[in-house]
């Protein structure tokens, strides 16, 4: 499955959950290939290099820029699972790794500001859905707080129940430290000790895997 983290929002969490949910399915055993399509900021690839010096289950990873389209589709059969990253802002990238995708996710803080970028993206999507009409696009709230986490996660329910060709994940990613130290240790927050961490990626890896 090719599985797209993309977004029109800076800093939401794209790169963290494209390492971590990288990170499960190569301890499953699949064979994983994780592509940077943001190398001018490379921080899925540098991650990724980190992790060849480790003893953890290891993935391939390769840095991709301009049209991602052909490069995908060619990858598709020749690993379980191809995992691409792209950056917080409109791209040749994010736009046509749509166009292969089988899953794209956008995380978003649980913000109206952060909320309010899913109405360009959903204009994006239209136009990719003509190309791949199998595209499936999924909203993850990300790096909720834990205190008043009902409600954020239920008021960003509510903001993106009118939004066209997404639907909102019951998954959420709680903001933890270990998500921010794991990505030095070219680890995931799960493989750093956090059972909590591990649980949210396990459910989300089961939502959208299933
Ligand atoms: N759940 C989380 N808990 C704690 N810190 C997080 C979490 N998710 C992301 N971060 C931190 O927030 C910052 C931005 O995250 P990340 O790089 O994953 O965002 P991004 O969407 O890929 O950004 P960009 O659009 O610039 O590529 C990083 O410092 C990361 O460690
Ligand atoms: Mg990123």
């Amino acid at each position: 499955m090719i599985v797209l983290f993309g977004g029109q929002k800076g800093g939401s969490g794209k790169s963290t959950l494209a390492m971590n949910v990288g990170a499960l399915l190569a301890s499953q055993g699949k064979d994983v290939l994780m592509i940077d399509g943001n190398s001018t900021q490379g921080t899925l690839s540098n991650w990724a290099a980190r992790r060849e010096s480790t003893e953890l289950p290891q993935l391939t990873y390769v840095e991709k820029s301009g049209n991602l389209y052909k490069t995908l589709d060619s990858l598709r059969s020749k690993y379980d699972h191809v995992i691409v990253d792209t950056g917080g802002q409109d791209s040749k990238e994010f736009r046509t790794a749509m166009l292969a995708a089988d899953v794209m996710i956008s995380p978003i803080k649980p913000t109206q500001a952060d909320t309010e970028t899913l109405v360009y993206v959903s204009s994006l999507i239209e136009q990719a859905l003509e190309m791949n009409a199998e595209l499936k696009c999924y909203i993850v709230v990300s790096q909720a707080r834990p205190n008043p986490r009902i409600k954020a996660v239920e008021e960003t329910r509510t903001l993106v129940s009118s939004l066209e060709f997404f639907s909102l994940l019951d998954s959420v990613i709680y903001t933890r430290k270990s998500y921010e130290d794991a990505v030095a240790a070219g680890a995931s927050a799960a493989e750093m000790g956090d059972k909590k961490a591990a649980i949210e990626i396990e459910n989300l890896v089961n939502e959208v895997f299933s």
